[in-house]
C-alpha cells in the first residue's frame, strides 16, 4: 500500500495555511490530498481558518463566530506570513469545494468544535459535500468525540475519523466504539501495533503532523494510510527514496 501525501492546511510550509495559495502550491507540487480545518461564522458559513480566533493568521481580532463571512472576507490573511500574499483571504468551504472537485485529490475537513461546539456543523459540511457529490473522496474528522457520535449516522457512506493526539489502551476500539470508521493521530502514538490492529480492523490510519524524513520513513514503513504534512514536496522525494531502497 502507498502512503498518500496529504497538504496539512495545504503546502502550509510555503504560503499562508489555510488559503487558496497553499491549496494551489500544494496540489502544483504533487499532494495527493489536502488537509483543511472548518470553523463557522456568524451568519453559519463553514470557513477555512485553523484557529478559533483571527489574531494569528490574519490582519483581524475576535472570534470568528462573531463575524459574517462578509466581514471576514475583507481580511488579510497572508500577510502574517510573508508581505507577497498581502491579497491572501479566508475562503469558505464553498470555493474550496468548486476548486477541488476537479482534481483527482483526496480531502480531509476537519470540524474544529472541540473548544466551541458549533451547532449544526456536521449535517452544514456533510451537505455540503453531498451536494458537490465528494463524499466518496472525502473524511470528515474531529477531536471532539460527542461530534463523532453525531457523524456516527453518515459512516456507511462517508468516512469519519476520530482525531487524538492522546495515548489510549485500543485506541482502534475506542475510535470504533465512538463511531469513527477512520483514526488520525499525532505521530507519537504510531506503533506497529496500532497498525496491525487497525488493518485487522480495516480502519484507515492517517498521522499528523509529519515534516521529518525519520517520521516519513517510519510512516512508510508501517504502511500508514495516509501523513499529514507542511511539506509535501518533501514527503513526496523521500517516499521515492523509501520505494528506491524497499526495491534493491
Ligand atoms: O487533521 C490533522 C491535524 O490538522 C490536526 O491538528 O491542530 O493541525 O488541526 P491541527
Ligand atoms: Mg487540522
Amino acid at each position: 500500500m502507498t502512503t498518500k501525501i496529504i497538504g496539512h492546511r495545504g503546502a502550509s510550509k510555503l504560503a499562508p495555511e489555510n488559503t487558496m495559495y497553499a491549496f494551489e502550491l500544494a496540489y502544483q507540487l504533487g499532494a495527493e490530498g489536502i488537509e483543511t480545518d472548518v470553523q463557522l461564522t456568524k451568519d453559519n458559513v463553514p470557513v477555512l481558518i485553523h484557529d478559533e480566533t483571527l489574531k494569528r493568521t490574519t490582519n483581524g481580532t475576535g472570534y470568528v463566530k462573531e463575524f459574517t463571512y462578509e466581514e471576514l472576507k475583507q481580511l488579510d490573511a497572508g500577510s502574517w506570513f510573508a508581505s507577497e500574499f498581502s491579497d491572501a483571504r479566508i475562503i469558505s468551504l464553498e470555493e474550496f469545494l468548486v476548486w477541488i472537485k476537479p482534481k483527482d485529490l483526496y480531502l480531509n475537513i476537519e470540524l474544529k468544535n472541540n473548544k466551541i461546539d458549533y451547532q449544526d456543523l456536521e449535517s452544514i459540511v456533510y451537505e455540503s459535500l453531498k451536494s458537490h457529490r465528494l463524499i466518496d473522496r472525502t473524511t470528515i474528522s474531529t477531536f471532539s468525540s460527542k461530534s463523532i457520535k453525531r457523524l456516527s449516522k453518515y459512516k456507511n457512506d462517508l468516512e469519519i475519523a476520530y482525531l487524538t493526539s492522546k495515548k489510549k489502551p485500543n485506541l482502534v476500539e475506542y475510535a470504533k466504539d465512538l463511531g469513527a470508521n477512520a483514526l488520525h493521530i499525532k505521530y507519537r502514538l504510531l506503533n506497529s501495533e496500532l497498525m496491525q490492529q487497525a488493518i485487522a480492523q480495516k480502519m484507515p490510519v492517517r498521522i499528523y503532523t509529519v515534516n521529518k524524513y525519520k517520521q516519513m520513513m517510519n510512516c512508510y514503513q508501517l504502511n500508514c494510510n495516509g501523513i499529514f504534512t507542511d511539506v509535501p514536496y518533501k514527503a513526496i522525494t523521500f517516499r521515492k527514496v523509501f520505494q528506491f531502497k524497499r526495491n534493491i
